[in-house]
């Protein structure tokens, strides 16, 4: 299947091919170009349609659908950013027409699209047998071919051992726990009382300074660290553009930032590997690094990869949660004065003489949980996951050919109300329970089955934190109307403003 990469690659090689050309050759390569743009148009049409002749000829049920243009298929309507908290046009109108299951060209393949809540759930939870990832190669180009997200069978069994290890480590929760708390602190500590702060950023702030202290030891504010966030900034703003290695595009950018971010960790590495051999082992670092050296025989290539992967992983979802959370309780100051447990929870810090987080206060934010839920579920921050068919695969009578492209798309069941009443509200009591929170199988902000998010809990511990800080200390609303916006990934164009005010009588030194 010839893939959006290879369009690009296409583009990047002519490109080359063209301003190295001396002036006089430059028409004709300009025409050779044009000629092999042409050939791969009606090469890459004739495969978008051989789905739908393949399943006439085989009497196959494919859904309905239309694969738009040629080459582009529908990519472009697709792409079309629209609030987070909507499906789009493009899913609404492909809906009304053909049905919540519907056939289309994405991304340079024919795609089975799911805005079906059972097919989502069998996509994700279905044995790894049924589907792979269908990640484009780019992806890997610039996450690695190791990365996560590309491994299958055993080797992504392993690979997710290690992180489950990392992020769900009952040693680990303490320090984590620790530093989350510090670390808000440290981001908040530069907040001026009545000024302007975009949360976005400083949500970033918090979430890389966790994912660099506790996968690389390294502490937030020294020089290494901040060179390291800038060019994992660029780093994460590549994966999901356009994989166009032109100079200066954002993913030639990325793949410049994921050399540099190697070089760092290989030199940790290098370092560690050396000091291993002069020191005591209680002075060994206590982070995913350490712990991959120590308990995998990975090679440099697959560490790197992991430890991007996983940056990638925690950094960039838990940050967009931070910030949506703010952006929906600014306009939701209900949910704000409910958050009363933030403030049992100082009090009984002050009797007990302790200031730092404990696991057992941590257990009181039911109802920050409650809205955590809710946040995930309106912003959708995951807008869809991409899969492969391995096998030939039927589901509510319809074919999914082996090696079709499937898309879970999540929002589409996050916003249905027949599963979430009023789903455009931004409504943290729905998952309040006699019980506790409430559970539904409809809610997939973390993926589901052999690739469940194995940062879940961590993400969520982030963010609970986050909001003690803020709720604790500061009063805040938007300064100036920003909106959470879907696609390429999901973005606060304007930074998200937000006017932050100290409480006259802070709860806890910053
Ligand atoms: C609110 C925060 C988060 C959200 C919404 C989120 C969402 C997701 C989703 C939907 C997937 C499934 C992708 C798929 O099925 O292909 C996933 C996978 C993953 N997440 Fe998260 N995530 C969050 C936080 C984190 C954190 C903090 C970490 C870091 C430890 C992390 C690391 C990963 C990794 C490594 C995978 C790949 C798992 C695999 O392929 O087995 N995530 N995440």
């Amino acid at each position: 299947m010839i893939e959006l990469m290879t369009i690009s690659s296409m583009l990047c090689f002519t490109y080359k091919m063209i301003t190295m050309s001396p002036l006089e050759d430059q028409k004709e390569m300009f025409l050779i170009v044009l000629l092999v743009l042409l050939c791969s148009t009606i090469l890459i049409t004739i495969s978008a349609f051989s789905w739908r002749s393949h399943g006439q000829q085989k009497a196959f049920r494919l859904p309905q659908g239309d694969m738009g243009w040629p080459v582009l298929g529908e990519t472009l309507p697709f792409l079309k950013p629209h609030p987070s908290t909507s499906i789009g046009d493009f899913m609404q109108q492909r809906i009304s027409k053909h049905g919540k299951i519907f056939m289309s060209n994405l991304l340079g393949k024919p795609t089975v699209v799911s805005a079906d809540a059972e097919l989502n759930r069998f996509i994700l939870q279905a044995d790894s047998r049924l589907f792979e990832p269908g990640w484009s190669r780019s992806i890997g180009e610039v996450l690695g071919k190791h990365s996560i997200l590309l491994q299958v069978g055993d080797a992504h069994k392993k690979m997710r051992s290690i992180n489950l290890n990392f992020a769900n480590n009952g040693k680990l929760k303490t320090p984590f726990l620790r530093d989350a708390y510090r670390i808000a602190a440290f981001v908040m500590s530069s907040w001026k009382n009545d000024s302007v702060v975009l949360g976005k950023y400083e949500a970033r702030k918090l979430c890389f300074h966790m994912m660099a202290k506790n996968i690389l030891s390294l502490e937030p504010g020294t020089p290494v660290t901040e060179k390291l966030r800038k060019e994992y900034e660029a780093f994460a703003k590549g994966v999901v553009s356009l994989p166009l290695n032109l100079p200066g595009t954002a993913y030639s950018k990325a793949l410049k930032a994921r050399s540099y971010i190697l070089e760092v960790v290989w030199q940790c590495m290098e370092e560690r590997l050396c000091r291993k051999k002069d020191v005591e082992e209680e002075d060994a670092k206590d982070d995913l690094l350490q712990w991959t050296l120590e308990n995998s025989n990975y090679s440099e290539e697959q560490i790197g990869d992991l430890i991007l992967g996983t940056f990638f992983g925690g950094y960039n979802t838990t940050s967009k949660a931070i910030a949506l959370a703010i952006y929906f309780l600014g306009g939701c100051p209900k949910a704000v004065e409910q958050f009363e447990e933030h403030d049992r929870i100082v009090q009984g810090k002050r009797r007990g003489g302790n200031s730092e987080l404990s696991c057992d206060d941590y257990k009181q934010m039911e109802f920050t949980q409650c809205v955590i839920n809710e946040t995930l579920r309106l912003g959708n921050i995951v807008p869809y996951i991409q899969r492969k068919a391995s096998t030939h695969i039927k589901f509510k009578g319809y074919d999914i050919p082996q090696g079709c492209n499937v898309m879970a798309v999540l929002p589409a069941v996050h916003l249905d109300p027949s599963f979430f009443e009023s789903p455009e509200q931004f409504n943290p009591w729905r998952w309040q329970s006699d019980h506790g929170i409430r559970r539904t199988n409809n809610f997939m902000a973390f993926g589901g089955g052999a690739r469940l998010c194995p940062g879940a809990v961590l993400g969520r511990m982030e963010m609970a934190v986050f909001l003690h800080h803020l709720v604790i200390n500061f009063n805040w609303e938007l300064a100036e109307p920003d909106l959470p916006m879907a696609f390429p990934s999901l973005d606060f164009p304007k930074g998200l403003p937000i006017k932050v005010r100290l409480l006259s009588n802070p709860q806890v030194s910053m």
